[in-house]
């Protein structure tokens, strides 16, 4: 567990799940450096005692810079090629990261064949992730060979998410839009709460058995898309007007385009492995989406009109 004092660096930090980490660091006492190119506003740090490091994260003179001191741990939230870690896993720079923790994801699967997916699940080639995943795969074997910690989210969720997932669907159903559907919405998915992977960042510092190692992080109900609508419908107050359609019926400058981001793809998931080696728990579903709302209320954004042009033409034509 991190402790108050400890020396913290996060490459990243200032986006959306970076910025959650941020703030749970901060919460804990950690001394931190952030590592970006100073373009993402951090205007909500404030007076807070925040060191930046501002530059591109491959680039040794800035690297130079952010490691004029030792951690006790880095925490790599934007590690999507091996080039991206390599500099942190080399002498001497890997000697002052203390432990290295890095955001993967349960992109890095192979297809499943079974499921709920733990962490002895093969990793390997996804047809749905293309280079996300083999990308993250090679940071993966690179990072774990090195002693590192990585952590997989699922599909997150929660305040400041800048692609919308839940908030999206959430805004629909509290407006009293459609949510449109171009598949049966069954397959089955655990979620991520964007503040519990910030826990988990917490959970598994400065721990020895867990380097090495991977943890997904998720919460613990499997919902299918049906299933996860009816819980945001809850958590606004409004019942979900779900419809399907046939995406062979969308005019040709529409196909291949989504409304939306639920997906038919089947990724139930377990954190087991990181719930009983350290103690870390899953917020409840129904209380990380009313906490989700009531951040999209204060923000002004659960009214905000998304649509997609799938939407819109669905829409037009009754
Ligand atoms: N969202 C999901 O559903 C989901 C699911 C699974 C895994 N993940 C993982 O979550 C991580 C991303 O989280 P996030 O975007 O929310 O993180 P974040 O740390 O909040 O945001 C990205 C940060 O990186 C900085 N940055 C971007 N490119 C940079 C570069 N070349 N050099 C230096 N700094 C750079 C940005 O600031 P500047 O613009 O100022 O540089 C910003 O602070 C990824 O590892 C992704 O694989 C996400």
């Amino acid at each position: 567990m991190l402790r108050p004092g400890a020396q913290v660096l996060i490459v990243g930090g200032t986006r959306y799940l970076g910025r959650l980490l941020t703030e749970a660091c901060l919460a804990a006492g950690a001394q931190l450096t952030l590592l970006n190119r100073g373009r993402t506003a951090d205007g909500w740090i404030g007076e807070r005692a925040v060191r930046r490091v501002h530059g591109e994260r491959r680039d040794p003179d800035v690297l130079r810079r952010a490691f004029d001191r030792e951690y006790d741990a880095v925490f790599d939230m934007i590690a999507y090629r091996p080039e991206d870690v390599a500099p942190l896993l080399d002498a001497p720079l890997h000697a002052r990261c203390g432990h290295l923790v890095v955001c993967s994801t349960t992109s890095v699967y192979a297809p499943a064949l079974y499921q709920p997916i733990d962490e002895e699940h093969p990793r390997g080639p996804h047809p749905a992730w293309g280079e996300y995943n083999t990308g993250k795969n090679a940071v993966e074997d690179l990072a774990l060979a090195a002693g590192a910690t990585t952590l997989r989210p699922q599909w997150v969720f929660g305040p400041h998410d800048h692609q919308r997932l839940a908030a999206f669907p959430l805004a629909r159903i509290a407006t009293g839009r459609p949510v449109w559907l171009w598949h049966p919405g069954v397959a089955r998915l655990n979620w991520t709460y964007a503040e519990d992977l910030a826990s988990a960042f917490l959970h598994v510092a400065l721990e020895p058995a867990a380097r090495g190692q991977a943890y997904n992080v998720c919460c613990d109900e499997t919902l299918t898309g049906l299933a996860f609508l009816d819980l945001c419908g809850e958590a606004v107050g409004a019942t979900p007007d779900v419809r399907f359609f046939d995406p062979a019926a969308l005019p040709e400058h529409l196909r291949g385009s989504r409304p939306g981001a639920l997906r038919n793809l089947p990724l139930a998931c377990t954190a087991h492995r990181l719930r009983h080696a350290f103690g870390w728990r899953a917020t409840p579903m129904r209380a990380a989406l009313d906490r989700t709302v009531r951040w999209l209320r204060e923000s002004g954004a659960l009214e905000a009109p998304d649509s997609t042009p799938v939407e819109e033409w669905l829409a037009a034509r009754g």
